[in-house]
């Protein structure tokens, strides 16, 4: 199978729970469908105005089946409550649904393969605002190569829908509670927390 198939597949699903159906089923990433133990489709409950998107399943979400539930999630979710949002009425998901082998980068193949899953997810979701946790989910939504830290702060619109870039939650946790990630991340989220609460009224 190939992003193409995919492709077809994703577009065919009318509504978040058909498409975390059909992903569970993909078998286009031949050593990541060898090695998971689940697909993290993602989450996304009704009427969710703020989408996260991460990098990848690691060992805990990989075991679970949910994103963001091992250390970097429970840093996110005390993150997300200190800025006032509340991570259950939050959509999050990966831009790969399947853990790469010893939490390595997921390769350009594997991210190109997994593209039209994350397509189908945003337009099946039509956020107010996305929060792209990391390099990874940022690279994927410019289509090139770019970096948190020259993009992070301010809103980007992207084919019509908003962004802000932020640090990936395991580097906050690389950095230490003095880094710079966890203090960016922090006034990241308040800044989406902010844009929300203006979009909305
Ligand atoms: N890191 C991610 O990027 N996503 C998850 O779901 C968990 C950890
Ligand atoms: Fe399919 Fe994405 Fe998993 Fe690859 S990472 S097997 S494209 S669901």
């Amino acid at each position: 199978m190939n992003a193409l198939v995919n492709g077809a597949a994703a577009q065919r699903c009318a509504d978040w729970p058909a498409l975390a159906g059909a992903v569970r089923g993909c078998i286009a990433c031949p050593e990541l469908a060898a090695t998971r133990r689940t697909v993290v489709a993602g989450t996304a409950p009704a009427g969710a105005a703020l989408l996260l998107i991460g990098e990848a399943p690691g060992a805990a979400e990989d075991a679970s089946g949910v994103p963001f539930v091992g250390r970097s999630g429970a840093l996110l979710d005390r993150l997300l409550a200190e800025v006032g949002l509340d991570r259950a009425a939050v959509a999050v998901a990966n831009v790969v649904k399947c853990r790469p082998p010893g939490n390595r980068r997921p390769t350009p193949a594997e991210v190109q393969r997994c593209r039209p899953w994350l397509t189908r997810q945003l337009e099946l979701v039509e956020p107010v605002l996305t929060v792209l946790l990391g390099g990874t989910a940022l690279s994927w939504v410019f289509g090139r190569p770019a970096q948190v830290g020259r993009m992070r702060g301010r809103p980007h619109v992207v084919d019509g829908r908003r962004y802000l870039a932020s640090y990936h939650p395991s580097a906050a946790i690389r950095f230490g509670p003095n880094g710079a990630p966890l203090a960016s991340l922090r006034s990241d989220l308040a800044l989406a927390a902010q844009l929300l609460t203006a979009l909305s009224s």
